[in-house]
């Protein structure tokens, strides 16, 4: 963990925005598999993290914005914990270590809150999205299950986001080294996908590159020849000469920092013309994505000069006519890339979306759009120096969805379905790199790029 100092001074920051009443942050508790004690890997409550540093088990911290006195509730382990777990920290030594005075037993946390609440305060909490807490805030507060999301404190969610949106140096440095952890799972198996080779095979290496490096993969990887369907999470399948790999995963390191990358590889070592057309308006979108980023600039503004030059891109190939600010105005470019240009990146790979995407992507100056595509855009606003953004352009030929357009004639004046016949069974592209919103600019995060140039990436399939 980082020192005590840094999580007092976030606590402290938090305390003064939120201003009243008493915050509740819940951490995590194991979550069964199959049974009660084959647990999936514990991951602790990012929020919870943010302000303790703490990653272990049933935890709670509670912060009076008034007096602020701050209170860690948990239990010490029992003599049957350590016979089967070895020796733990007491919970007073978990609140020293992230600079709390006071600790008190789990099960005082309802006797505080219940006297809180009977004395008509508020209790700020963030919206619960494990069952074992909301059941937990279901019987603190008595507020029915469905209702805690709309019971969650506003407030909170925005002091929450405010502070974790901007990062600080010594987060940017974990983020840089989840980089590197992503950057040898995708390099490795750059140089391993060959025709023959199954893609679970080679996710199988990603995952224990993940592991043997850092926490853990950063979101479930995403490795498949059917790139079009955006979030492939089956690899059943042999790596064949002629097709291509879309190959999205990130890695979490050991203070659970994220990285997030894409990379697209031809199944047998070398792109086809055709593929070679596709990939090169991709990475030329990846690039122009990141020379737009910067403070001051809204990321929406950024997703839709990318898509401008995706479209013009497509025209160019005959695949789509008419004129490109009007077709993507119209939304028509989302045949092709039906999702947003990137996401902030931190603790989660898609940070703090359990705090609500609006709130974190949006604000009163940017609003969502609910148009196709752009819809999907879950950072629109102004970027910040200190903001962590992913940069992932793609273009995607999805059968069904041309077969949808195509019957209702949806943007039938911007899209030339004939020619896109041509590229049924193409797949689809994405490419994705990570950055920092600077003072003057951004910079890409990790040390070294993977290769992104069609002839870069032949040339590092072909090495070994
Ligand atoms: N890399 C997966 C995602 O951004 O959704
Ligand atoms: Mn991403």
């Amino acid at each position: 963990m980082f020192s005590k100092e840094i999580y007092s001074r976030r606590r402290t920051s938090l305390i003064r925005k939120v201003g009243n009443g008493v915050i509740l942050l819940l951490g995590n508790s194991e979550a069964p598999c199959n049974y009660q004690s084959n647990t999936y890997k514990f991951r602790q409550d990012s929020s919870f993290l943010y302000f303790t540093g703490l990653a272990s088990p049933d935890l709670a911290l509670v912060m009076d914005a008034e007096s602020g006195e701050q209170i860690l509730f948990g239990n010490n382990a029992d003599i049957d914990d350590i016979i089967w777990m070895g020796p733990q920290p007491t919970i007073n030594d978990f609140a020293q270590s992230c600079g709390i005075e006071k600790a008190l037993p789990f099960a005082d946390l309802e006797i505080y809150v219940k006297a809180i609440l009977s004395q008509g305060r508020r209790l700020h909490f963030l919206p619960p999205y494990r069952n074992h807490n909301k059941i937990l805030l279901n019987a603190l507060t008595s507020i029915p299950i469905p209702a805690l999301k709309e019971n969650s404190s506003l407030e909170l969610v925005k002091a929450v986001v405010d502070l974790r949106l901007v990062k600080e140096e010594c987060e940017i440095a974990e983020i840089e080294k989840a980089c590197e952890i992503g950057y040898a799972m995708h390099y490795t198996v750059m140089k391993m996908a060959k025709p023959g080779v199954t893609e679970q095979t080679l996710y199988g290496i990603m995952e224990g590159i993940a592991h043997s490096q850092g926490a853990m993969t950063s979101f479930p990887t995403i490795l498949s020849q059917n790139g079009e369907t955006l979030h492939n999470h089956s690899h059943h399948q042999v790596l064949t000469e002629g097709r291509m790999m879309v190959i999205d995963a990130g890695a979490e390191n050991e203070m659970n920092y994220c990285s997030d990358f894409t990379r697209t590889l031809p199944s047998g070592g070398r792109f086809t013309e055709q593929q070679k057309d596709i990939y090169r308006i991709v990475s030329t979108a990846n690039n122009m994505g990141q020379s737009l980023s910067r403070p001051g600039v809204s990321y929406k503004d950024v997703h839709l000069n990318v898509c401008r030059l995706i479209t013009r891109g497509l025209m160019n190939l005959g695949i789509m006519k008419g004129d490109a600010d009007e077709a993507v105005a119209n939304g028509a470019h989302a045949l092709f890339m039906p999702h947003g240009l990137g996401h902030n990146m931190g603790l989660d790979v898609h940070d703090m979306e359990d705090l609500g995407e609006d709130y974190v992507g949006y604000d009163n100056q940017y609003t969502r759009s609910q148009q196709f595509g752009l819809s999907s855009l879950r950072m629109g606003k102004m970027l910040r120096a200190g903001n962590v953004v992913t940069v992932e352009p793609g273009i995607y030929f999805i059968p069904a969805l041309i077969d949808k357009w195509k019957a209702e004639k949806t943007n039938c004046d911007f899209i030339n379905f004939a020619e896109l016949e041509k590229y049924r069974d193409f797949g689809g592209i994405r490419l994705e790199d990570d950055i920092l919103i600077t003072p003057s600019g951004c910079r890409r995060l990790g040390s070294k790029r993977l290769p992104i140039t069609p002839e870069d990436v032949e040339e590092a399939m072909r090495e070994n």
